[in-house]
């Protein structure tokens, strides 16, 4: 029985940790997973108002100088820090109340799934590499 119980708990421990390791901890970060993971998101999701000719709030998703620079109100990327990045409590529908300058995004439209917004999150925490010019969308 008690061997049971330490194989459930060893499984159990393989289970979270193999949840918690995204893609970018396997390997070193390239900005291919920018092109083929992340930038699908924001191109569906996103460049309606933050892409092209569109700014809106001040804010280019479409290019690594927009993302850095961020839109009227400041940064909304900090590389390495999700939980200080408003692009990320605006996709989680989240902050407003510790920071009200936060919206929820897109501003219109669903929120993101729960996977789309893990891998912008995860995205975020290896560094927010991106190309410097990121492909045409
Ligand atoms: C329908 C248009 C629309 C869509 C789609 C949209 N946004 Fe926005 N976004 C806006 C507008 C308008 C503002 C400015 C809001 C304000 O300041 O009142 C804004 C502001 C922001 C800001 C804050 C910029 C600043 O400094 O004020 C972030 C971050 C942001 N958007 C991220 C996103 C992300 C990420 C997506 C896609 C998941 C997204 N938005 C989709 C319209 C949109």
């Amino acid at each position: 029985m008690r061997r049971l119980a330490v194989l459930g708990a060893m499984s159990l421990a393989l289970l979270v940790w193999g949840c918690e390791a995204g893609p970018e901890d396997n390997q070193p970060p390239r900005t291919d997973y920018y092109s083929t993971t992340v930038q699908p998101i924001f191109r569906k999701n996103c460049y309606r108002c933050h892409g092209g000719m569109n700014h809106r709030g001040g804010l280019s998703l479409a290019t690594r100088a927009g993302v850095l620079k961020g839109g009227d109100k400041g940064r909304v990327v900090i590389p390495g820090d999700p939980a200080n990045s408003t692009l990320v409590e605006s996709i989680r529908h989240e902050g407003q109340d510790k920071n009200p300058k936060v919206k929820p995004m897109p501003s219109k439209g669903r929120k993101l799934s729960d996977a789309d917004i893990a891998i912008v999150e995860g995205w975020v925490k290896a560094g927010a590499i991106m190309p410097e010019h990121v492909p045409k969308p």
